[in-house]
C-alpha cells in the first residue's frame, strides 16, 4: 500500500503509529489482515489466562469479533488453552429476543464461543425481562461482585456506537435500556431479513461501565469503518461519537486492518 493517504501507516509487519494518535493516548496497531489482528487480541487473552486465577472478559458480538472467537476456539482445540478460569460478560442484548432466538446475542455467543471452550461462566444481559432497570442494576452488581472487567473487547458501529451506546450517550452512562438508532437498525437488516424484524431497543453496558474495564481492545475491519474510526480516534471527544470517549481511558488498544486505516 502507498501509505500516503493512510491515517495509520504500516510497513509490512512493522506497526507504526501516527503522532496525532500517540497524543491521544491510544495504541493503534494496523495489521495486513483481520486474522492477524485477531491473533494479537487472542495473545492478550491468552496471556491473562496464563497469569491470573480469575479472568473477566467483556465480550462483543457482530461480524467484527468472528475471527477472534475462531482463534480462541482453535487455541483451545489445538493447543489445549484452557478457559476454565474465564467468565464472560457481554456488552448488550436485543430487547424482546429470548435466548434461543437465532439472532439473540446469547445464541451468537453459544455458537461462536461457549459451545467450543471450557469457560467457567457466561453472563449476558437478558432480552426478556420484567423490569429493565432491575436487570441492568443486577448486571452491574454482578460485574462488581466478580471483581470488575479485566479486558473488554469492542467493535464500532457505523455511527460510532460502542456496545449499543448510540450517539448522545453520556460518558458516565451505566448499563441501561436504549432505543436503537435508525442507522443501527438498518445495519442489522442483513441479520434479521427485514427492518420490521429488527428490535427497536436493547439493553447495553453504559459508556461509564465500559470505561471501568482495566484494558480495552477495539477491533475494526474494512474500508467501511475508516471514516468513523478517524472521527472516533482523531476527532473531538464527544457524545455524538461515543467511541471517542475511549481517548480518555489510558489503556486502550485499537486493532485494525489496512483497509480500515485508510481514512
Ligand atoms: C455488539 C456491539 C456493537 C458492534 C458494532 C459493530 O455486541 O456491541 O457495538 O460491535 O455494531 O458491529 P459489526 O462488528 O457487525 O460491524
Amino acid at each position: 500500500m502507498s501509505g500516503s493517504s493512510a491515517l495509520f501507516k504500516t510497513d509490512g509487519e512493522k506497526v507504526m503509529q501516527s503522532s496525532k494518535i500517540e497524543r491521544s493516548g491510544l495504541q493503534i496497531d494496523v495489521f495486513p489482515t483481520r486474522e492477524e489482528a485477531s491473533a494479537a487480541a487472542a495473545d492478550e487473552v491468552e496471556a491473562l489466562l496464563r497469569k491470573k486465577d480469575s479472568v473477566n472478559l467483556g465480550l462483543a458480538t457482530g461480524s467484527t469479533p468472528l475471527p477472534f472467537y475462531r482463534e480462541l476456539v482453535r487455541r483451545h482445540r489445538e493447543e489445549g488453552l484452557s478457559f476454565a478460569q474465564m467468565e464472560g460478560f457481554n456488552l448488550d442484548e436485543y430487547e424482546g429476543l429470548p435466548p434461543e432466538h437465532p439472532e439473540s446475542y446469547d445464541s451468537f455467543m453459544q455458537q461462536q464461543l461457549y459451545a467450543h471452550i471450557d469457560a467457567r461462566e457466561s453472563h449476558l444481559l437478558p432480552g426478556i425481562y420484567q423490569n429493565a432497570e432491575e436487570a441492568c442494576r443486577a448486571y452491574e452488581e454482578k460485574i462488581v461482585e466478580k471483581g470488575g472487567l479485566d479486558w473488554q473487547l469492542l467493535g464500532i458501529g457505523g455511527n460510532g456506537h460502542i456496545g449499543f451506546n448510540e450517539p448522545g450517550s453520556p460518558v458516565d452512562s451505566r448499563t441501561r435500556r436504549i432505543e436503537l438508532d435508525e442507522r443501527t437498525r438498518r445495519d442489522a437488516v442483513k441479520q434479521f431479513g427485514t427492518l420490521e424484524k429488527v428490535p427497536l431497543a436493547a439493553l447495553t453496558m453504559g459508556i461509564g461501565t465500559i470505561l471501568e474495564a482495566k484494558r480495552i481492545v477495539l477491533m475494526a475491519w474494512g474500508a467501511g469503518k475508516a471514516g468513523i474510526l478517524q472521527k472516533a480516534l482523531q476527532g473531538p471527544v464527544t457524545a455524538e461519537v461515543p467511541a471517542s470517549f475511549l481517548q480518555t481511558h489510558g489503556n486502550v488498544r485499537i486493532l485494525i486492518d489496512e483497509e480500515a486505516s485508510q481514512g
